[in-house]
């Protein structure tokens, strides 16, 4: 599967769902999860993300391991997102800041 990362967080670009052939992303109010079970691994998301937030679950840096599970949990309760939307307002001040994951919003 193919897993959305910290640097969505509060950024929530969305190019990213408009090309996904099986649509198997979720949406929360300032991040999207891929659902690891719908996923087929076809990598067509990866290089459309501003935020290069989205990485192959066997590429996942270190520091980013906690988002497999957390990309999971949330895609069985947030609604399914398949169109492009606006990006958070202030998404580019805090694309690439680190460590967001207190910052998300369920
Ligand atoms: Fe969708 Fe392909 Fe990205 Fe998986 S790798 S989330 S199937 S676009
Ligand atoms: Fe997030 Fe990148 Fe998609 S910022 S919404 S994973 S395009």
């Amino acid at each position: 599967t193919f897993v959305v990362t910290d640097n969505c967080i509060k950024c929530k670009y969305t190019d990213c769902v408009e090309v996904c052939p099986v649509d198997c992303f979720y949406e929360g109010p300032n991040f999207l999860v891929i659902h690891p079970d719908e996923c087929i691994d076809c990598a067509l998301c990866e290089p459309e993300c501003p935020a290069t937030a989205i990485f192959a679950e066997d590429e996942l840096p270190e520091n980013q391991q906690n988002f497999l599970e957390l990309n999971a949990e949330l895609a069985d309760v947030w609604p399914n997102i398949t169109e492009k939307k606006d990006s958070l307002p202030d998404a580019e001040e805090w694309d690439g800041v680190p460590d967001k994951l207190e910052h998300l919003e369920r």
